[in-house]
């Protein structure tokens, strides 16, 4: 057995050249990517992992065409409506982050009720990043720490990395291990920025309504290929590995 990541997070990217490809227009590629998403969520089940970390709505995407984001707002919608029993059913607990000053009341409403309703369960942690920023997830973080100095709970001084770590999404969390971008481009794309401080990072061009179990089982193999250093040499962590 390989050790598997506890936490992935994903670029789920490619779904317009998907669709192009085939000369349908970007929606089909959209919703063949919910098909996608709806198995790996699977496969991540299975495979026991601790949590899933998707992008499924940058805070750069409002930059679309009107029509494009109210496709994406509406698919959102009414999958949630639709898959969030299953995910119930399999135990997965459903949190999103992001900003949701900007998100319409109806997809607000789906968007708790489905947090609500798996918010007791203790299989899969999902997170789905929407309308998130790795830009605005340091600034929210930062904002409260400053609260809490102007209410005097806090000395500027005392700010460190651990209290801005307890501050942003993903707290209590460990840290995504696996990060995977589909779609061919190598950047992070405002993602998860603190986060991915340590995360392996994979990068495939498949794209992602083509991205499948084998695909993610490939992205694993990779993973436990990897050495993880944080800062130590590699003697150093042999010897640990030996040691236990
Ligand atoms: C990712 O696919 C989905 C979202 C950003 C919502 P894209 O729509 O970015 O697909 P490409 O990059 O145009 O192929
Ligand atoms: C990143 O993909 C956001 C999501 C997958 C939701 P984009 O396709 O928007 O990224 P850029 O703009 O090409 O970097
Ligand atoms: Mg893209």
């Amino acid at each position: 057995m390989i050790e598997l990541p506890r936490h992935v997070a994903i670029v789920m990217d490619g779904n317009g050249r998907w669709a192009r490809r085939r000369h349908l227009p970007r929606a089909a590629g959209h919703r063949a990517g919910v098909g996608a998403t709806r198995k790996i969520v699977e496969v991540c089940v299975e495979r026991g992992l601790c949590a899933l970390t998707l992008f499924a709505f940058s805070s750069e995407n409002w930059r679309r065409p009107r029509t494009e984001v109210s496709l994406l707002m509406e698919l959102f919608v009414s999958t949630l409506q639709r898959e969030v029993g299953t995910l119930h059913k399999n135990n997965v607990r459903v949190r999103f982050i992001g900003g949701r000053d900007t998100i319409a009341a109806n997809l607000l409403h789906h968007l708790e009720h489905s947090e609500q309703l798996t918010a007791d369960n203790s299989g899969l942690q999902l997170n789905i990043a929407l309308n998130y920023g790795g830009h605005w997830d340091i600034a929210q973080a930062a904002r409260r720490l400053a609260e809490k100095v102007e209410s005097g709970a806090l000395r500027a001084a005392d700010v460190s990395p651990q209290l801005l770590a307890d501050e942003i999404s993903l707290a209590g969390l460990p840290a995504p291990d696996l990060f995977i971008r589909t779609g061919g481009e190598q950047r992070i794309s405002n993602f998860l920025l603190w986060q991915l401080a340590y995360s392996e990072l994979y990068f495939t061009d498949k794209l992602w309504p083509d991205f499948d179990r084998s695909d993610l089982e490939t992205a694993f193999a990779w993973f436990a290929g990897r050495q993880r250093r944080y800062g130590r040499t590699g003697e150093q962590v042999e010897q640990k590995e030996n040691n236990v």
